[in-house]
């Protein structure tokens, strides 16, 4: 049978790291706070006129070269972000440029913390379809453009980065097994950046540092953080037959320590079977997953044969989850 498989994985994380102890002087927040509530220690920041298709590149090319694929050789690139370098085009489209994949389609995902798992399951739709064999779907945000350094409410929480993975069409039992997606737009208000768009577009007059501010209601999105990673993990149990035992590892989007420990107590999966590495990445969004993914292999967390449960919750609302085996 035909299905989807990860053959390379990639990340990056631009040089400058901001501390929490750097923010103490920036926003009225303290490291003991944020360490605490988050798990979060530091995070990166992309550098002055660098996009988030800059980010994507080194990403990219670190998975492809994982693969040992050409650029060439792509057919289709997603990159999934909600910081794109410029309204349009796509960032896609800037990466497909610069990585000189001349042969491949591109377009962006716009599905916040749950854009990866969206390019997850468009990708496999498209492999599953026939339409496509070789894809490139990457995880990019650079967050820092979006918001001030003294809101507190956000900017302890959010970094930059990428990461991508190569995804062929392979004749095996191996490989994605199943994806499911949700949203729920009617509370978009939870997590939502209302300024800059075509609704209440930046003017001379209107600009002003509430032109950047991300809102968000933490302890509302925290508690259906919890309950919808539980729910959409179990119907990719469901669809699959498996069992939260089979799986060898729980690869969550970096949302909030605490979040991923309560998610993981409800879903009854070991705290070792999960992967956590958003003390040094902060949350990145729709970047989290890929890098956290990339991290994982390469500390030899996954092995041929593994069951490895991918799930996110975020802006939108939106949730999704998958099963892989590797
Ligand atoms: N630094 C210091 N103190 C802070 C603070 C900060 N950055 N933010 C809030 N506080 C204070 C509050 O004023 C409050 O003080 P009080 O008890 O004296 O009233 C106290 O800390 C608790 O605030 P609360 O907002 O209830 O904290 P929390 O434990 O819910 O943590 C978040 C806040 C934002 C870290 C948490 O709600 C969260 O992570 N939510 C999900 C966010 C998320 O995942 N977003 C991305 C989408 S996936």
């Amino acid at each position: 049978m035909t299905h989807a498989r990860i053959t390379g994985t990639g990340s990056y994380l631009p040089e400058e790291v901001i501390t929490n102890k750097d923010l103490e002087a920036f926003c009225d927040t303290t490291d003991e706070w944020i360490r605490k509530r988050t798990g979060i220690e530091q995070r990166h920041k992309a550098a002055s006129g660098q996009g988030t298709s800059d980010l994507a590149l080194h990403a990219a090319q670190d998975a492809l070269a994982d693969a040992g694929m050409s650029p060439e050789e792509v057919e289709l690139l997603i990159v999934c972000t909600v910081t794109p370098d410029q309204m349009f085009p796509a960032s896609a489209n800037l990466l497909q440029g610069k990585l000189g994949a001349v042969n491949a389609a591109s377009f962006d995902i716009n599905a916040a913390c749950s854009g990866f798992m969206t390019g997850l399951s468009t990708a496999d739709a498209f492999i599953r379809a026939g339409r496509y064999k070789k894809i490139l779907l990457i995880g990019a945000e650079i967050q820092s453009s979006r918001m001030t350094w003294k809101n507190r409410d956000t900017a302890i929480l959010f970094g930059d980065g990428a990461g991508a993975v190569v995804i062929e069409a392979q004749e095996t039992d191996s490989g994605v097994l199943t994806t499911h997606l949700g949203s729920d737009g009617k509370n978009y208000e939870i997590l939502h950046l209302p300024r800059g768009g075509s609704r209440d577009y930046y003017t001379k007059e209107n600009f002003d540092d509430d032109a950047y501010t991300i809102y968000m209601k933490g302890p509302e999105l925290f508690k259906r953080a919890v309950i919808k990673f539980a729910e959409v993990a179990q119907e990719a149990l469901d669809a699959t037959g498996l069992t939260m035992d089979d799986i060898a590892l729980f690869v969550p989007h970096q949302a909030n320590a605490r979040i991923i420990e309560a998610a993981g107590e409800r879903m009854g999966i070991a705290p070792e079977k999960v992967m956590v590495n958003i003390q040094h990445t902060g949350n990145t969004t729709a970047a989290s997953i890929p890098i956290a993914l990339h991290e994982a292999k390469e500390a030899g967390r996954i092995k041929e044969g593994d069951y490895v449960m991918l799930a996110s919750f975020g802006a939108g609302l939106t949730w999704g989850a998958s099963i892989i085996k590797w």
